[in-house]
């Protein structure tokens, strides 16, 4: 049986992930500070929900002070360790950028530490599309370069990415690094358009439309692409043995990187449309310029995953869309 030692678990990610862990009977520890850079409640009613389950234990704690993830870690002694913890957002990383310096880099920073003293069998950690940047080429391949991050968020997730590879060479830790694509699904994050847009148009207040909603995104369901985290802990980076075709696995290290998205370029006017159509109100739109360190585009080149894995994610917006809806009704009690 595996143990696995998640970080993030009262996140909307890593509430999922270790889900479905448990679900398959794995022992999982959560490790999470519960920040209030969004509704603490939500974060409390994901945790709570988790603490049923008797393969399920959690420290709450942030991952940067002194030595206590490193504690945690070697008490719980993990096979795999994955790392979904950390200050994400685009847009705050203008507002509080040493947010972002605290949890992703040296929070990340003692993840790997751990990491190399227990010598775990795989590390995986969250990275992002943003770190594609200025990039214009879609869809976005692993192996583009990924050299101008818009946002210091980016920036620290970019750094992730380069952490990693060095311990996975100097200390052979097999590491998978995710780039996601702009995830949702119930019990997600407030500060996510699809959280904002529905609140708004139920709320009947005006809902703001970036860059005059001329914007694409790759939305991934959230079920989707945990089942691609879960298909990816048994993808262990190696040697050249393990390589498959278009794979990112480095000449130097047990590192790849891997996207996970749905790989299908969504309008956000459509996506907008989707919510109308399932809330059955029009949105009051508040039509914007684009915001300083957006992108215009997301879009996912799946390949490696399916190479590696077999798996894709395949949910489409318009079912997602209506599964939030429903869940944020329920919540909410609308
Ligand atoms: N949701 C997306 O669309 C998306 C896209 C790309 C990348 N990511 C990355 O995936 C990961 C999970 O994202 P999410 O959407 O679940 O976000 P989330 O904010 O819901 O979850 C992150 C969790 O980490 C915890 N946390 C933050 N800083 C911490 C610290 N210093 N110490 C301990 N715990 C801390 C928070 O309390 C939160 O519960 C993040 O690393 C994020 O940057 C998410």
């Amino acid at each position: 049986m595996k143990r696995v030692l998640v970080t993030g678990t009262a996140g909307f990610i890593g509430f999922y992930l270790a889900r479905l862990l448990l679900d398959e009977g794995m022992v999982v520890h959560g490790y999470d500070a519960l920040t209030d850079y969004y509704d603490v409640t939500l974060k409390e009613r994901r945790n709570q929900m988790l603490l049923q389950s008797p393969g399920y234990s959690f420290t709450h704690a942030t991952l940067e002070e002194d030595g206590t993830f490193e504690r945690v870690a070697a008490e719980f002694s993990p096979d795999i360790i994955v790392h979904l913890a950390g200050q994400a957002g685009v847009r705050y990383s203008l507002e509080n950028p040493r947010a972002y310096l605290d949890s992703n880099l040296v929070g990340t920073f003692n993840v790997m530490e751990a990491a190399r003293q227990l010598q775990v069998a795989h590390l995986l950690m969250a990275s992002t599309s943003s770190v594609y940047g200025a990039n214009e080429e879609m869809p976005f391949k692993e192996t583009d370069k990924a050299d101008t991050p818009l946002t210091f968020y980016a920036a620290t997730k970019k750094a992730n990415e380069a952490m990693a590879h060095s311990y996975a060479h100097l200390w052979q830790i097999p590491t998978t690094m995710f780039r996601f694509f702009t995830v949702y699904g119930p019990w997600g994050r407030p500060d996510m358009a699809l959280f904002k847009f529905t609140k708004g148009i139920f709320e009947g207040t005006p809902i703001d439309i970036y860059n005059h909603g001329d914007m694409y995104r790759d939305f991934t369901y959230v079920d989707d692409l945990v089942r691609g985290i879960r298909s990816l802990m048994d993808a262990v980076p190696g040697g050249p043995e393990t390589a498959v075709e278009e794979d990112t696995l480095s000449p130097a290290a047990p590192y790849r990187i891997v996207n996970i998205g749905n790989s299908d370029k969504v309008r956000l006017m459509d996506f907008i449309e989707a919510i109308e159509a399932e809330t059955g109100i029009a949105a009051k739109r508040n039509y914007m310029d684009m915001q300083k360190g957006d992108v215009f585009a997301t879009w996912a080149d799946a390949s490696l995953l399916r190479n590696l894995t077999g798996y894709a994610p395949q949910t489409d917006v318009r079912d997602g869309v209506a599964k939030f809806v429903a869940w944020y009704r329920d919540y909410y009690r609308i």
